[in-house]
């Protein structure tokens, strides 16, 4: 939108954002105009709709008024050997026939990490000391030695981080993947608030600005050209991740299998909670439609709710792994999602052009979520599986989910296939010895096999 200097200060005055104008005022002419020119793409509306309610609790997920009920759910435990079997067959049919293709989100900023670099970059301790992308890589590139043909991987960055995720893969060789099935897009942002509802600076005449959230993956496909690029490779199912979790297995071609055997649009893999008080949202029904609500928005009579035998009535977590069809995606990119806020430690430069390092969370970050998605389609299917195969998050430093907790979880699970294997192993060894998924996928083919352990 063009607006007058004077018009947008009106617009600053509107919005209680007197201190902006100071800032302005002080600038030289052109610094002044690149301002002001980042200053009227903002929709305060929009913004200040976010954050006030996120102040009124009443007015979000289970603390409001909506109605939400348990949601159906498949087990892939419950299911019978065959039915297994011809789940997996199907999502290797489609592997095999180039309809799958898979995206990591992978634009935060690991703030509650606190590592400088792109999240996927880091290592989280492994014997082989691989990054998570590398892991991510070398999945995909067993998968589409099996298929005979490659997964197109789609990774999702953020102004913030692209360059140097590009960098990353570049300096790799692309792990052996071929680069030009690799493509990168960056997401969109948004402007960070300070508690009291202030803009922040990022530099001098420069507003601070944040990813504004996983939930833009596929209006940000849409502009960047991927959805065309997933249509000409003939993609029909997009298998879509989280970049920070060690376990994750990309492309699974069993939950693909389930996921094109239902006739819903979305499937998600979830696991089973396993305290109340877990920090993953819940996947259930909102009025009547399938939903996802955050931890942050759960009220504590609906987290603690527990079923006659006991188990927690909203057991199902979500774990961000999601299988989207494509028809799906293109007629919903563009959905006008709610914004989430988040309370983060966010760096800023205060008007005296000192930088500030907040020990705390000191600002608002709007942020939309994949999941809204979830209430658009007609049906989805809830696959359940067992939380030591799939979900292995870092998002702290240290303690929980953390790198440290991460390498054991993708060790123990290592050491639980050579058992079934039958592979015996020294004793105290077991925590150091780590399988290369470029030998196996999910614990198959190890006795034919080698496998690395540290000198
Ligand atoms: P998180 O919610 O854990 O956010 O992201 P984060 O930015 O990585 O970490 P914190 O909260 O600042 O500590 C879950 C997934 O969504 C991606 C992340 O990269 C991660 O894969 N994400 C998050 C985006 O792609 N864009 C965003 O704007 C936010």
């Amino acid at each position: 939108m063009e607006l007058s200097l004077e018009q947008v200060k009106n617009v600053l005055l509107a919005y209680r954002q007197e201190h902006v104008i100071e800032r302005l005022e002080q600038l030289p002419v052109q610094a002044q105009q690149k301002l002001a020119a980042q200053i009227a793409q903002i929709e305060f509306e929009t913004l200040f709709r976010a954050i006030d309610r996120h102040k009124d609790p009443r007015a979000v997920g289970t603390l409001g008024t909506e109605r939400i009920a348990p949601i159906a759910y498949e087990n892939w435990n419950d299911y019978d050997e065959k039915q297994q079997q011809a789940y997996g067959e199907l999502g290797w049919a489609l592997l095999r026939s180039g309809k799958v293709g898979a995206v990591v989100v992978a634009g935060g900023q690991g703030s509650r990490l606190g590592s400088s670099g792109p999240k996927g970059t880091i290592d989280i301790g492994l014997p082989s000391g691989k990054s998570l992308f590398q892991l991510q890589a070398e999945r995909l590139l067993y998968l589409s030695k099996r298929a005979g043909r490659n997964i197109p991987w789609y990774v999702m960055t953020s102004p913030v981080n692209h360059k140097a995720t590009e960098t990353f893969f570049q300096a790799a060789d692309y792990f052996g993947y071929t680069a030009a099935d690799i493509v990168f897009f960056s997401q969109q942002t948004m402007p960070v608030l300070d508690h009291d509802g202030k803009l922040l600076f990022a530099e001098e005449g420069k507003l601070l600005l944040a990813p504004s959230g996983p939930g833009e993956c596929f209006a940000s496909m849409r502009k960047s050209g991927v959805i065309e690029d997933m249509k000409q490779r003939g993609v029909e199912w997009l298998f879509y991740y989280n970049v920070d979790n060690a376990l994750i297995k990309v492309a699974d071609p069993d939950f693909l299998g389930v996921a094109a055997a239902h006739a819903n649009p979305i499937a998600t893999k979830v696991i089973e909670k396993h305290d109340p008080n877990e920090k993953i949202g819940i996947v259930c029904t909102k009025n009547g439609q399938p939903a996802v609500v955050e931890y942050t928005e759960i009220s504590e009579d609906v987290k603690r709710a527990r079923s006659k035998d006991g188990q927690l009535e909203y057991h199902l977590g979500n774990i961000s792994i999601h299988a989207f069809q494509l028809d799906f995606i293109e007629q919903h990119a563009d959905s006008d999602l709610v914004y989430h806020v988040a309370s983060k430690r966010m760096e800023y430069i205060d008007d005296k052009g000192v930088r500030v390092q907040p020990a705390e969370p000191n600002a608002y970050k709007l942020e939309r979520f994949i999941f809204d998605l979830f209430p658009m389609a007609s049906g989805l299917t809830v696959l359940k599986t067992e939380r030591d195969e799939q979900f292995a998050p870092v998002k702290n430093r240290s303690g929980e989910d953390s790198p440290q907790t991460a390498r054991e979880l993708v060790l123990r699970l290592h050491s639980k296939w050579l058992k079934a294997a039958g592979i015996a192993v020294q004793e105290g060894k077991l925590d150091q010895i780590e399988i290369s998924p470029l030998q196996s996928y999910a614990g198959e083919g190890l006795l034919e096999r080698k496998f690395m352990e540290r000198p």
